[in-house]
């Protein structure tokens, strides 16, 4: 995947980019357009009812559902990890990317003084579960950095002797953009950092998730890969598995990883059970033609958004179903700002969009999905261009 700054086609190309069937698969409400697919996900139809059966399943006979539930557990991870291309031994299910975060952060063999590498664009929640755990070394990523090879080197530049490990986003959340490509974990592998990689946006969306062998990664089932909102996983490499420890320990916790992990004695699993149908859809929707859909709606978003005066483009990562375009200076410098303007968005336009901080201005971040029309876009342009000139 390369990143470059907007190529530009004709706008008009696109103006009829739904994808068929695409909207009726959700419940959203049709009164709202819906362009922050990133933050939560939509849960399509299908998967609705497959967590409803598996439901109905409990409440006929707990103790049946109970008593196996493991062994089906096992196997709704085969079906994940045969999706993202992983090894099933490798990876466990978790409820999100925060939890995950935590598991593999405690499994890090960290003397006093060393330090966790962390950027700017990191994730609230998981870089907290860095700061807790070690001293942690912020690397400011200039938003404007134009490829994927000038982000490398300005992470690669910050390490310091005391580092040992560098927690890094896969495609940001702020900014949509790719950052723990397979050459900058390369890069650091060879300079001994063991890395994590949060890979939130990941399933679903890219079509190698898991690519660059990091030693932690995990990523979000709930956003693209259309599963029940707590469904996650988190992949470890071999030399670290012994080390993931569950957080309370279960019936299962003489089995290692991944089991003695995702195993958390009575509680509600059906997400879980469920999550493989999300991808299941993918491959038949066709996953290629998600991806390029998605990619596209986006693209012509942007280029819309582009022409409001004061909002102005950003590299981003090619082919992604997210972008982030910049907003006027001095709009959104703190997250109070971020959430007010974010809500007048929602209230006034019935868009939902995200809205990202950062010291003199922040941006705007969109997203991409089968159930998104062009119009919504649009709309939102329209929208957003008038509650900008009224200032
Ligand atoms: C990059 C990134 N990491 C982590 C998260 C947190 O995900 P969760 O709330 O599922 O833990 C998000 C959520 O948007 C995210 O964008």
């Amino acid at each position: 995947m390369t990143t470059s700054v907007g190529a530009g086609k004709d706008v008009q190309d696109h103006k009829r980019g739904e994808f068929p069937g695409g909207a009726e698969l959700f419940r959203l409400d049709p009164a709202v357009a819906h362009l922050n697919h990133g933050s939560f996900g939509a849960v399509p139809l299908p998967v609705a009812e497959a967590q409803r059966r598996l439901t109905e399943e409990v409440m006929a006979d707990p103790d049946a559902f109970f008593v196996g539930v493991p062994d089906r557990i096992a196997e709704a991870r085969g079906r994940v990890a045969a999706h993202l291309g992983g090894d099933p031994d490798g990876i466990a299910f978790v409820a999100n990317a925060t939890e995950a975060a935590n598991l593999a952060l405690d499994a890090l063999r960290l003397d006093p003084g060393d330090e966790i590498l962390v950027t700017d664009h990191g994730y609230g929640t998981v870089v907290a579960a860095a700061a807790r755990r070690a001293r942690t070394a912020v690397v400011s990523l200039d938003p404007d950095l134009p490829d994927e090879d000038a982000v490398s080197e300005a992470v690669l530049a910050a390490l310091t002797p005391r580092t040992r490990v560098a927690l890094l986003d896969g495609i940001t959340s702020p900014t949509a953009r790719p950052l723990a490509t397979p050459r900058l974990l390369a890069g650091l592998r060879e300079r001994g950092i063991t890395t994590v990689v949060d890979g939130a946006h990941a399933p679903g969306m890219l079509a190698e998730p898991l690519a660059g062998e990091p030693d932690f990664w995990f990523g979000n089932l709930h956003k693209w890969a259309y599963a029940p909102a707590g469904s996650a996983v988190l992949a470890v490499a071999p030399a670290h598995r012994a080390r993931v420890a569950a957080p309370v320990p279960s019936w299962e916790d003489d089995r290692g990883f991944p089991r003695a992990v995702e195993f958390r004695a009575t509680v509600d699993y059906t997400g879980w059970l469920a999550a493989p149908e999300g991808l299941d859809l993918i491959a038949r929707l066709g996953a290629g033609q998600v991806r390029a859909h998605n990619a596209e709606l986006v693209r012509y978003g942007a280029e819309l958004l582009e022409r409001i005066p004061g909002v102005t483009s950003l590299p981003y990562g090619e082919g992604l179903a997210m972008r982030s375009l910049r907003l006027p200076a001095g709009l959104a410098r703190t997250k109070q700002e971020a959430a007010a303007l974010r809500e007048e968005i929602a209230a006034r336009l019935g868009c939902r969009v995200l809205i990202w901080n950062r010291p003199g201005g922040g941006g705007i971040r969109i997203s991409g999905q089968i159930y998104n029309r062009p119009e919504e876009y649009e709309r939102l342009t329209a929208g957003l261009r008038d509650l900008l000139s009224r200032g």
